[in-house]
C-alpha cells in the first residue's frame, strides 16, 4: 500500500503532461487474450441464483516477466463475467477481504436503490454484502465496479471491475459463443513503474492517462479468430482515457448494441468513440488467413491522446461460417419526450455549481417518469452517467446523434463546450430515502465530487420529499 502512495508521488512530476504519444508499433502482440471466466450459477432450491464474489488483493503479471500488486474479484485482477437472464432472481454475496472499505456497483442494472452498490452501500473491510433483485431489463452488456465515495479511481484502477451480461429471449442471430465468437473486451490504460508495479498517477485535469493499454488485463493480446463474424463487447473500463476504436485497415464494422441493449438495426462505422463507462457491442467480419490490429486512433479531444494498438486478430486458414448480420435487431421505439426538463451544467469538476454532498438529495423524480435531461458542458470533456435508467440521446448541440448513438444508453461522452439532450426513462423502484447517483465517469472527476443524487418517489409526492438524508457513517 505504501508503495502505491510513493508511486503516486513520483507521478506528480508528470502531472499535467497529458498528451501521451501512444504505443502504436511498440508492442508485439503474442500473449493469448485472457477471457474472464463466466459465473452463471444454477438456481438454488428456492429459485435464486447465488453468486459469490470476493474483493481481494493479489499479484498479476501485467507486464511480461514482472509482478504487480493488483486487486481482483475472485482472482488477482478483474473479475468473472457474471451472466443472468431476464426474469432471474439473483443474489450476490460480496465479501470484502481488502483492508479498506469499498462497494460494488452494478453499472447499467435497473434495480432498487438499496441494491445499487453506490456510496450509500459501503461494504466494510471484512464484511459481506448480500443484495438481491430480479433481473428485469433487455439483454445488454452491463458491468460492475466499486463506488466508494472519493476512492473509486484507485479501486477500479487496481483491478476491481468485470462484465455482467444480461440475456433475454429475443431471437436475434448474433454470435453468442462466449470466448469463441462473442468476446469481452475490457479496455483499460495503465502506467507502470520501472519494476512493473501500477503507477497511480492521478494528477492532471483528467487524472490517470496511461501509456500502456491492457485488454482484459492482457498486455500485447492476440486472439485467434475461427468464425467469419465475431461480436466484440467493448467496455471502456479506464479511469479517463477515451478511445476511438477502429481496425488498422479501416474496414467497416457494425455496432449492434449500446450500453442498455440492442440498437434498432446494425450501424456501420469505421471509427467508434467510447468514453469511460460506455459499452458498445460490435460485429466484425473476417476472411481466412488475415492478421489485423484493433486500434484506438487519436481523436479530437485531449483524452484521445494518441494512436494505440489494442488487440491483434489472427484468423484461421479456414473459418466456420457465422449467421448473416440481421437487418433489424430490436424494436427500439422513438424516445418518449417528457414535459419536465432539468438542466445539468458541467463546469470544471462541478455540476450546477455544486460538489457532491452525500446527505443532499439534488433531484426528486417521480418513479416511472420520462424526462429530458440537458447536459450543458461549459468546459472540458466529460462522460456523463446516470444510475438505474435507460436514456436516449436526443441531440448533440442541436444535431441528430449518429445512428450508433440512438439506442438505449446510460453513459454518454460530452465533449467540451457541448450541449447534449437526453430523453431519460426512470425506473419504478420507489425509495425516497436512498438515492441513485449521476456523475462524470472520469473517475478523478467523480472522486472530486462531480456527482449528484436523485431519488425516485411516488408520483405526486415530490414536494414533500425530504432533501437531506440523516447522515450515517
Ligand atoms: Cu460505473 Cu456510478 O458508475
Ligand atoms: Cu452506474
Ligand atoms: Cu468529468
Amino acid at each position: 500500500r505504501s508503495l502505491f502512495t510513493l508511486a503516486g508521488l513520483a507521478g506528480l512530476a508528470l502531472a499535467g503532461c497529458e498528451g501521451v504519444a501512444g504505443n502504436a508499433g511498440s508492442v508485439s502482440f503474442t500473449t493469448p487474450l485472457r477471457i474472464p471466466p463466466v459465473l452463471d450459477p444454477t438456481p438454488d432450491a428456492d429459485g435464486v441464483k447465488r453468486y459469490r464474489l470476493r474483493l481481494r488483493q493479489g499479484h498479476s503479471e501485467l507486464l511480461p516477466g514482472k509482478s504487480a500488486r493488483t486487486w481482483g474479484i475472485n482472482g488477482d485482477y478483474l473479475g468473472p463475467t457474471l451472466r443472468a437472464r431476464r426474469g432471474d432472481r439473483v443474489a450476490m454475496a460480496v465479501h470484502n477481504t481488502l483492508d479498506e472499505d469499498s462497494t460494488l456497483h452494478w453499472h447499467g442494472m435497473r434495480l432498487p436503490a438499496v441494491m445499487d452498490g453506490g456510496p450509500h452501500q459501503m461494504i466494510r473491510s471484512g464484511a459481506t454484502w448480500v443484495p438481491q433483485w430480479t433481473v428485469d431489463q433487455p439483454a445488454a452488456t452491463t458491468w460492475y465496479h466499486p463506488h466508494p465515495h472519493g476512492r473509486t479511481a484507485p479501486h477500479v484502477y487496481r483491478g476491481l471491475a468485470g462484465m455482467f451480461l444480461v440475456d433475454d429471449d429475443a431471437a436475434v442471430a448474433l454470435p453468442h459463443a462466449y470466448g469463441i465468437d462473442d468476446i469481452p473486451v475490457i479496455i483499460q490504460d495503465k502506467k507502470f513503474t520501472d519494476n512493473g508495479e501500477l503507477d497511480e498517477d492521478f494528477g492532471g485535469t483528467y487524472g490517470l492517462l496511461g501509456n500502456q493499454i491492457l485488454i482484459n488485463g492482457t498486455y500485447g493480446p492476440v486472439f485467434s479468430v475461427t468464425t467469419t463474424r465475431v461480436r466484440f463487447r467493448l467496455l471502456n473500463g479506464s479511469n479517463a482515457h477515451v478511445y476511438t476504436i477502429g481496425f488498422a485497415d479501416n474496414r467497416t464494422f457494425h455496432v449492434v448494441a449500446s450500453d442498455g441493449g440492442l440498437l434498432g438495426r446494425p450501424a456501420p462505422v469505421r471509427r467508434l468513440r467510447i468514453s469511460p463507462g460506455e459499452r458498445f457491442e460490435i460485429v466484425a467480419e473476417f476472411a481466412p488467413g488475415e492478421k489485423v490490429l484493433l486500434k484506438s486512433f487519436a481523436g479530437d479531444s485531449d483524452i484521445e491522446s494518441g494512436d494505440y494498438d489494442l488487440l491483434k486478430l489472427v484468423t484461421a486458414g479456414k473459418l466456420s461460417p457465422s449467421p448473416a448480420l440481421p437487418e433489424t435487431l430490436a424494436d427500439v421505439a422513438g424516445p418518449v419526450t417528457g414535459a419536465k426538463v432539468r438542466t445539468f451544467r458541467l463546469g470544471g469538476s462541478q455540476i450546477n455549481g455544486r460538489k457532491m454532498d452525500i446527505a443532499r438529495i439534488d433531484e426528486v423524480v417521480p418513479a416511472g417518469a420520462h424526462e429530458i435531461w440537458v447536459i450543458d458542458n461549459i468546459t472540458f470533456a466529460h462522460s456523463f452517467h446516470i444510475h438505474e435508467v435507460a436514456f436516449r440521446v436526443l441531440d448533440i448541440d442541436g444535431r441528430n446523434p449518429p445512428e450508433h448513438l440512438r439506442g438505449p444508453k446510460d453513459t454518454v461522452f460530452v465533449p467540451g463546450k457541448t450541449k447534449v439532450r437526453l430523453a431519460v426513462e426512470f425506473g419504478r423502484h420507489i425509495d425516497p430515502m436512498t438515492p441513485y447517483m449521476y456523475h462524470c465517469h472520469i473517475l478523478k472527476h467523480e472522486d472530486r465530487g462531480m456527482m449528484g443524487q436523485f431519488v425516485l418517489v411516488k408520483p405526486g409526492t415530490e414536494d414533500h420529499t425530504p432533501r437531506r438524508l440523516p447522515t450515517t457513517g
